[in-house]
């Protein structure tokens, strides 16, 4: 038996563990168990994609909520350490970039527990955002770096991690959309009655967007300038960043972040995508959605290049609502990127062999 200590604490994490999790219990031989570090705990950000998505519950949460960078890690490092000290799995696996991210891998890096990372190899070559260091920290500590495209093995070859230790699988969330593609809505996603390929979906969380009062008020009001009907999930940070700065947009929809099925949902039906999240630019295209990327770069280049998606940096309201009324009806190239929906069974297997090797040694 495969003994996995999966870590992570952030929602997108919680929708690429899914998909991992339901792997490993179909393939058998792998006894996994889930480390929350409560990076994110309202019911909205963490516990409704548990319910919803069947994760296994955790089996240590960590509580550690809402910190400064150095704080937040700190307290994480220090919980992970003595699970790992009890537990001693035979795989610590971290997902994408969070501060969840960085601490599960340095924690279990430093008691010489094999790391396996997932999401390995992408760049922005932007080192203005968090979550670029936890990257390039989190690949440089890991045994395993499952990538999710050919860009991101160019990227670690290109920081000298290269050889049996990267393993090209494809991505997650793709594996993710494709089991989620069918889901119907809830009343509540019903209930605002939106006309399908009408409407822009719009989220917004990213600390670039959300610690800048010029580039949110951009946002926001180049959104609202659509004149068209435009949702808006709102992530606790950002509601907290337009409280402060007293921004209002009343023609805007916000709502509480919904759960990943009703996300498939709105952005299979809606007409254009406008986000600075990393994950929902990938589902976009997934469900065949143009997508305006609210930043000045992304580490999904792919999608650009296959014309998906267009990067529109929040400047000035006025761009952003161009940029956004311009891609309606916008397609991209046909393409595959992102694998074959099966990144989970080839995560699942490598792990498995990873013991063989090892037990071999
Ligand atoms: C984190 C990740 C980011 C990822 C995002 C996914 C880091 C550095 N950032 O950003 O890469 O894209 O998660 O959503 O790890 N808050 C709540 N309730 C919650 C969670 C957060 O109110 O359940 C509020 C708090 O005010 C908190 C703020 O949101 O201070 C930011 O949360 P945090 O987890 O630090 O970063 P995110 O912006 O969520
Ligand atoms: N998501 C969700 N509900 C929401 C907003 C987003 O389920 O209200 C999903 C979205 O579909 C994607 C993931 O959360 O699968 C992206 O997470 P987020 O934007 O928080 O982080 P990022 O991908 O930028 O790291």
């Amino acid at each position: 038996m495969v003994r996995v200590l999966t870590v992570v604490g952030a929602r997108p994490q919680f929708i690429k563990a899914a998909a991992v999790s339901r792997a490993f219990s179909a393939s058998g031989g792998v006894e996994e168990k889930i480390l929350h570090t409560g990076q994110h705990y309202d019911d909205a950000m963490s516990d409704q994609f548990f319910r919803e998505l069947q994760i296994p519950a955790p089996a240590y949460n960590l509580e550690v909520g809402s910190a400064s960078h150095g704080a937040q890690t700190g307290r994480m490092l220090e919980g992970i350490e003595s699970v790992l000290l009890g537990e001693r799995p035979d795989w610590v696996l971290v997902y994408g970039d969070t501060n969840s991210t960085t601490a599960g891998a340095l924690a279990a890096a430093k008691l010489h527990v094999p790391v396996a990372h997932v999401e390995a190899g992408l760049r922005s070559f932007n080192r203005r955002m968090p979550e670029e260091f936890n990257r390039i920290v989190t690949d440089h500590l890991s045994d395993i770096c499952f990538a999710p495209t050919a860009v991101a093995v160019g990227n670690l070859a290109r920081e000298g991690i290269s050889g049996a230790s990267v393993i090209e699988v494809g991505d997650v969330m793709y594996d993710a959309a494709l089991a989620a593609r069918d889901a119907e809505p809830s009343a509540r996603v019903q209930g605002l009655d939106l006309e399908s390929g009408t409407y822009v979906l719009a989220t917004v969380h990213r600390a670039e967007s959300t610690d800048d009062p010029d580039s949110l008020r951009a946002i926001f009001e180049g959104l609202a300038g659509t004149g068209r009907r435009v949702v808006l999930p709102l992530h606790p940070r950002t509601k907290k960043a337009i409280a402060d700065l007293s921004l209002t947009t009343p023609s805007l929809e916000i709502i509480e972040p919904v759960g990943y099925l009703d996300m498939a949902h709105l952005t299979r039906n809606a007409g254009v995508v406008a986000t600075d999240s990393g994950g929902l630019q990938k589902e976009a295209y997934f469900h065949g959605v143009p997508c305006v990327t609210l930043r000045t770069e992304t580490e999904w280049v792919e999608l650009v290049d296959m014309g998906w998606n267009i990067l529109q940096p929040p400047s000035s309201s006025a761009e952003v609502s161009r940029a956004v009324l311009a891609s309606f009806g916008r397609r991209g190239r046909p393409g595959s990127p992102y694998g074959d929906g099966k990144a989970a069974e080839k995560i699942v297997e490598a792990l498995k062999a990873g013991r063989l090797v090892m037990a071999g040694r």
